[in-house]
C-alpha cells in the first residue's frame, strides 16, 4: 500500500514527467501491466502486424524475427515485450543496455537462453561497441566468436547459441548505431496515444485499483497525460487520493479537474517544466533559435530528459519546433502563453511564421 499521509504523497508527486520509476510505480504497474493483445490498447499497427509475425513463426516452428521498438518512455515497449514473448509461448530475459559490461557478459548471457526464449534489451542504443559487436553474428546466424588465449597465438572459435529473438527498446531510433538498427526484422515507431485511448487505459486500470469513474473523467484525466499511459496511470492514482479525501471516492470530470490543477498539471498536459522552458525561450532567447544545452543550462534541467520527454510531445502539440539552428517556439506557443505574436512580415523570431500544431510527428526526433 502506498505510504505517508495525503500532503506528503502530494509533495512527493513531484514532477509530472518524472523519469525515474519509484517503487510505489514500479508495484502499480505490474498490476496494471497489460498481460495480453486485448488489454494492450492502441497502437493497432504495430499489434496487427505484430500478430501476423507470431502466428506465421509459429507455424514454422521457428522464433519471432528480432524487433525495435522506439519511441518515448511510457508508452508501452517493455509491456509489449511481454506480450509477445507471452504470445510465442516462450519465457522472456529482461536486462537493460548499460547493465551489460562486457562482451563476456553479453556472450554468457545468449548461451544461458533456451531455444526460441526473448532476450530483452532496455536502453539497447546504451550498450557500449564491443559488447554490441557479440550481437551481430548472434542475431544473424546464432553464433558468437568468442577469442581463446592471448597476443600471437590468439584465435577466435565460433560458437552457436540457441535460437532466439532480440527485442530491444530505445527512446530514439536515431541513437543506435546503423549496423545493430539494420539487423532487426521489424522495427516499430510506438505513437503517442489518442485521448480515446487513454481514457479506455484509465477506465481499465480503475477497475483493477477499484476506483469508481466516469466516462467524462476518465477523459479528463487522458486529456493530460500526454499521450502517455504510464502519466495517465500516475495521474488516475493522484486523482483517486483527492477523490478519496476530499470527495467520496468518486471520479468525474470536476473532481479530476481539480485535482489536476492541484497538481499543476494544465489543460494540455504541459507541466511546470514545460512552462518553465517555454518561457525561458520567450523572454530570454526571444523565441529561438536556441541551443538545447544553452536552454537546459539556463532552467536547470537535464537535456537528455528535454529532448527524450519534454520535446516529442510538445512538437505534436505545436508549441515547438526544431531546426538546424536550434530550437524555436511556434505562434501557437507565445499565443498560449499570452505573448504578443510577432507579425508575418516581422524579420525577427523564427521566420516561419507558421503554426506547426500537430503537423510534427514523432518521426522527427529520429
Ligand atoms: N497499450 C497499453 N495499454 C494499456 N496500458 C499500457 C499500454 N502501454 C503502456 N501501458 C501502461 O503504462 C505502463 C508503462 O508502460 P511500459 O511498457 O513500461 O512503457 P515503456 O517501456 O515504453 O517505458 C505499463 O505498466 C502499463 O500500465
Ligand atoms: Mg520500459
Amino acid at each position: 500500500m502506498e505510504q505517508g499521509s495525503f500532503e506528503e504523497r502530494l509533495e512527493a508527486f513531484g514532477r509530472l514527467m518524472d523519469t525515474k520509476v519509484k517503487q510505489e510505480e514500479k508495484d502499480s504497474e505490474r498490476s496494471l501491466r497489460p498481460k495480453t493483445f486485448d488489454d494492450y490498447i492502441g497502437q493497432e499497427e504495430v499489434k496487427e502486424n505484430l500478430k501476423v509475425f507470431i502466428t506465421a513463426a509459429k507455424q514454422r516452428k521457428e522464433p519471432l524475427d528480432h524487433a525495435l521498438f522506439y519511441g518515448p518512455p511510457g508508452l508501452g515497449k517493455t509491456s509489449i515485450a511481454m506480450i509477445i514473448a507471452s504470445e510465442m509461448g516462450v519465457n522472456i530475459k529482461i536486462t537493460t543496455g548499460p547493465a551489460i559490461e562486457r562482451p563476456g557478459d553479453m556472450a554468457a548471457i545468449l548461451n544461458n537462453l533456451s531455444e526460441g526464449d526473448v532476450l530483452f534489451i532496455d536502453e539497447i542504443h546504451r550498450l557500449n561497441r564491443q559488447v554490441e559487436e557479440v550481437l551481430y553474428p548472434a542475431m544473424e546466424d546464432f553464433a558468437v566468436d568468442i577469442m581463446i588465449g592471448k597476443g600471437p597465438q590468439a584465435k577466435s572459435i565460433r560458437l552457436d547459441i540457441p535460437k532466439f529473438t532480440l527485442i530491444g527498446a530505445t527512446t530514439r531510433a536515431g541513437l543506435l548505431s546503423a549496423p545493430l538498427r539494420d539487423r532487426f526484422g521489424m522495427v516499430n515507431h510506438m505513437e503517442f496515444y489518442q485521448v480515446s485511448e487513454l481514457a479506455k487505459i484509465v477506465e481499465n486500470s480503475a477497475k483493477t485499483l477499484e476506483v469508481e469513474i466516469d466516462r467524462e473523467g476518465a477523459e479528463e484525466i487522458a486529456r493530460r497525460s500526454r499521450g502517455t499511459p504510464r502519466l495517465a496511470n500516475r495521474l488516475l492514482r493522484r486523482v483517486r487520493d483527492f477523490a478519496q479525501v476530499r470527495y467520496g471516492g468518486v471520479i468525474d470530470e470536476d473532481v479530476a479537474a481539480v485535482a489536476l490543477d492541484a497538481l499543476k498539471v494544465d489543460p494540455n498536459g504541459l507541466d511546470s517544466v514545460d512552462r518553465k522552458m517555454l518561457t525561458a525561450m520567450i523572454e530570454l532567447y526571444g523565441g529561438g533559435p536556441v541551443g538545447i544545452e544553452t536552454l537546459a543550462a539556463s532552467i536547470g534541467e537535464d537535456s537528455g530528459t528535454i529532448e527524450d520527454v519534454c520535446e516529442p510531445y510538445l512538437m505534436q502539440k505545436g508549441f515547438l519546433q526544431r531546426t538546424p539552428r536550434g530550437r524555436v517556439v511556434t505562434d501557437y506557443c507565445r499565443a498560449y502563453f499570452h505573448y504578443p505574436v510577432p507579425s508575418k512580415n516581422n524579420s525577427g523570431s523564427d521566420g516561419s511564421g507558421k503554426d506547426n500544431r500537430d503537423q510534427l510527428k514523432l518521426g522527427d526526433f529520429e
